[in-house]
């Protein structure tokens, strides 16, 4: 059965050069089709242009037409960094910070990453993955077609495995294109603070193999920052990762310049996240590389801390990646619209360099940029449709609300 969706007032990110990401000054380039059409085989865009081109269809019995009304059209949003298997919300902690404390004094006092740990330690597996598919589905209804999900709250093999079985599930139960990360290295046990290596070890010798036997991660990440993991941590997980074809996303600059970027670049790692301080030589070892830039603007929003330089690494002719960080901690909403207003408010972003943060460099930063992030012939039919609006600005400019009227997944609207 085919689709055709009609009466479209404007197709956004239309891409028929099959570009991996954009860089620099063409991030401020969109390709656009007014008065457009999409038709759609088994999932797949099959076909894409101007309406009065549009070639018709042979079967009228055997066609599924959606009608746009006028609406625009966009690729979904693929979301390349969230924590979305969590136990519990955190709010204590926000209420802690609002009257004062930091997040690192939080963290120290036995707050942030540990406490969602042993919350996640007490919760059985099937209240996880329910909780995480409803968050799933909110997501897609917000304009999230393809998500990367890190496990990092277990901390225990047992409760990493726990974490990644519950990608997996959410991986073979929904539409939504997912991608798992084994997070093992998000922060050290307590009973670790004296032997850190300890517990790296565990990560590496342990639960790296099982792992990698039962194909339960797409990628490594490694939180590395003062208090956590050191470079050399990142390095030595690294090379354990590769040796299982593994490839990594880290975890850099939150807080300090370590020189985690370098490293993670030299060792092929496909996105460094975060980056809210940046030095010149972190600048340096991303251009021209294949590592994708990650800026998480409502975690900084959300703890108010610094927002990435993110007009000087554009400048530079660095490409950027914008994600929503959900996770119940530093950034407890995984909206891809407000991330885009953020990108134009707070980072000075453009609305067509939000754009292609959000879709093109997202899917490769989550290694799918083959099968989404542009509306594309070949590409996954991920698609939302908006209410009427008077300009693709409009999105970001209408921030906390949502202008989306209908969402498509693999040709389906859900
Ligand atoms: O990406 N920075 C490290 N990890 C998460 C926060 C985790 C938490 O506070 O629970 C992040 O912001
Ligand atoms: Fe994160």
């Amino acid at each position: 059965m085919k689709t055709v969706i009609k009466n479209i007032s404007k197709l956004i990110q239309t891409d028929n050069t099959q570009k991996k990401f954009v860089s620099g000054n063409d991030m401020s380039k969109i390709e656009t089709i007014d008065n457009a059409f999409i038709e759609i085989n088994q999932g797949i865009i099959s076909d894409y242009g101007d309406m009065l081109e549009w070639k018709g269809i042979d079967d009228w019995n055997n066609i599924n037409i959606i009608d746009a009304e006028g609406g625009m059209v966009f690729p979904t949003y693929c979301d390349s960094h969230t924590h979305l298997v969590f136990a519990k919300s955190r709010e204590e902690e926000f209420i802690s910070r609002i009257k004062g404390l930091s997040y690192q004094e939080i963290a120290d006092n036995g707050g942030g990453i540990l406490n969602s740990a042993i919350k996640l330690q007490n919760q059985d597996e099937d209240t996880l993955y329910k909780e995480a598919l409803i968050r799933l589905n909110d997501l897609a209804k917000l304009g999230t077609g393809a998500i990367e999900i890190k496990s990092g709250y277990g901390l225990t093999i047992e409760s990493e495995l726990k974490i990644l079985q519950v990608i997996k599930r959410l991986k073979e139960n929904s539409e939504i294109t997912i991608k798992s990360t084994f997070l093992g290295a998000h922060a050290v046990p307590k009973e670790f603070k004296k032997n850190k290596k300890d517990y790296l070890k565990i990560i590496i010798n342990e639960m790296l193999p099982i792992i990698a036997k039962n194909n339960l991660a797409d990628f490594i990440d490694i939180f590395c920052e003062v208090g956590y993991f050191s470079v050399e941590d990142l390095q030595d997980l690294l090379i354990a990762a590769k040796s299982y074809n593994i490839t990594a996303k880290t975890h850099v600059n939150q807080f300090n310049s370590l020189g985690g970027i370098k490293k993670s670049v030299d060792l092929g790692a496909l996105s460094v996240d975060h980056l809210e301080v940046m030095n010149n030589e972190d600048i340096l070892a991303l251009k021209n590389s294949k590592c994708m830039p990650t800026i998480l603007p409502s975690c900084s929003f959300f703890l108010s801390i610094p927002y990435s330089p993110v007009r000087k690494m554009i400048s530079e002719g660095l490409p950027i990646a914008l994600a929503s960080d959900f996770n119940p901690g530093s950034s407890p909403s995984g909206n891809m619209n407000f991330v885009s207003s953020l990108g134009c408010i707070k980072l000075k972003m453009t609305p067509e360099e939000v754009i292609n943060a959000t879709t093109i460099n997202s899917a490769y930063a989550m290694g799918v940029e083959k099968e989404l992030g542009t509306i594309s012939i070949g590409k996954k039919a991920n698609l939302f449709i908006t209410k009427h609006i008077p300009s693709y600005s409009y999105l970001a400019y209408n921030f906390g609300e949502s202008v989306i009227n209908k969402v498509i997944i693999n040709g389906k609207v859900i």
